[in-house]
């Protein structure tokens, strides 16, 4: 018989908040600097008709696959990121910020292509400006044997890999049958986790468990998500196309999907809350479900555990992260979560 609710217990949840200091995740993606200037913008250029922004303070955090990375650190997760930088002023930025941050990282640094920077201008809170630095090509020859020894490096002994692609070049179809290939050879086998681009849904094939939004999971599976229905057709369309093992859509306000397999679907709502900034809430879920799996925990709390983290950072301002007790109190002060079968 189908079972349809869900039996959440409370005092597992908060146990397993602990138990989250004692797992390890190993990442392997797209490293990036975000810079932010925050100013005043009091008059017209009179240089074209603009406005100038004068910078009173300035902030530079890791971001991308690098902010998983934070994530993972902040629940006191040990953690192994792997990725590729310029070899220029911003490398090296890059290089003792993530050392700042106790980010345990083998980076390799490209003669080829510079170091990915976004700079936003913001004045009184609001978006000015974006600037990026960035070079998208693939990589190739050399620089994508380098980074597979990297990860033939730090494999074993990870229960799970997160690839996290931001389609900068890092991720492609070599570089994905490669990685399958090394991940099947160890002893045991990490579980491979994907935070996915649209362009690159073909190189997933055969992975663990795929992160998409709901925009990527419509897609990627070339299928409507307005109601439920759809969303579930469209996940079950991506298990046909990528034989993945898992699936989990996150759905903004909406919360998450979690298949379980194309039968086994759950819903996890969100609590309404008033929301300041989403952006890194992505790479927020992908830490947190990585480092419960690793920590032991089955797929469904994990995701849980994801959704309340993801609720509070969507809360603060830029890519934020959570601490273990920001996510118990969290789970405290929120009404228990309805979390319902939908298929
Ligand atoms: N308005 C909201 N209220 C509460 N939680 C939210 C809200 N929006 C997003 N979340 C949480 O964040 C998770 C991820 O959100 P979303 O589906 O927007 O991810 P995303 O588009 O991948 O984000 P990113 O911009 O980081 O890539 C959701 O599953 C939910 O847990
Ligand atoms: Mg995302």
């Amino acid at each position: 018989m189908k079972e349809i609710t869900y039996a959440w217990n409370f005092q597992r949840m908060q146990d397993a908040v602990s138990r989250l200091k004692d797992a390890s995740v190993l990442i392997l993606g797209d490293i990036m600097l975000d810079e932010y200037l925050f100013g005043d913008a009091d008059r017209i250029s009179p240089e074209a008709p603009i406005p100038v922004v004068h910078v009173q303070e300035t902030k530079t955090l890791v971001g991308g696959a690098g902010n998983v990375a934070r994530n993972v650190r902040s629940l006191g997760g040990a953690v192994r990121l792997i990725g590729l930088c310029g070899r220029d002023e911003k490398g090296l930025l890059l290089e003792s910020l993530i050392r700042e941050g106790g980010i345990d990282a083998c980076l390799h640094r490209s003669e080829a292509r510079p170091t990915t920077v976004k700079t936003r201008i913001l004045a009184r809170q609001q978006q000015m400006l974006r600037v990026d630095r960035e070079t998208c090509q693939p990589i190739r020859g050399k620089e994508l044997d380098r980074l597979l020894e990297l990860l033939a490096e730090a494999l074993p002994g990870q229960s799970v890999l997160i690839v996290s692609d931001y389609n900068k070049g890092l991720v492609s179809h070599e570089l994905m049958e490669k990685l399958r290939q090394l991940c099947a050879r160890q002893a045991r086998p990490p579980r491979i986790l994907v935070d996915p681009k649209v362009p690159n849904f073909a190189y997933y094939s055969g992975v663990d468990l795929l992160t998409p939004n709901a925009l990527e999971t419509s897609q990627g599976a070339g299928l409507p998500v307005g109601t439920p229905e759809e969303i579930l057709k469209a996940g079950r369309a991506l298990f046909q196309r990528l034989h993945c093992r898992h699936l989990l859509t996150t759905l903004g306000a909406q919360g998450m999907a979690v298949f379980r397999s194309a039968e086994e679907i759950w819903h996890i709502p969100t609590f309404a809350r008033e929301v300041y900034d989403v952006t890194g809430a992505g790479d927020t879920v992908i830490a947190v479900t990585a480092l419960a799996l690793a920590a032991g925990l089955d797929l469904l709390d994990a995701c849980l555990l994801a959704n309340y983290a993801a609720g509070i950072v969507v809360g603060e301002v830029g890519a934020a992260t959570v601490e273990p007790d920001a996510l118990r109190e969290s789970m405290r002060s929120l009404p228990n979560p309805q979390v319902v079968r939908w298929a």
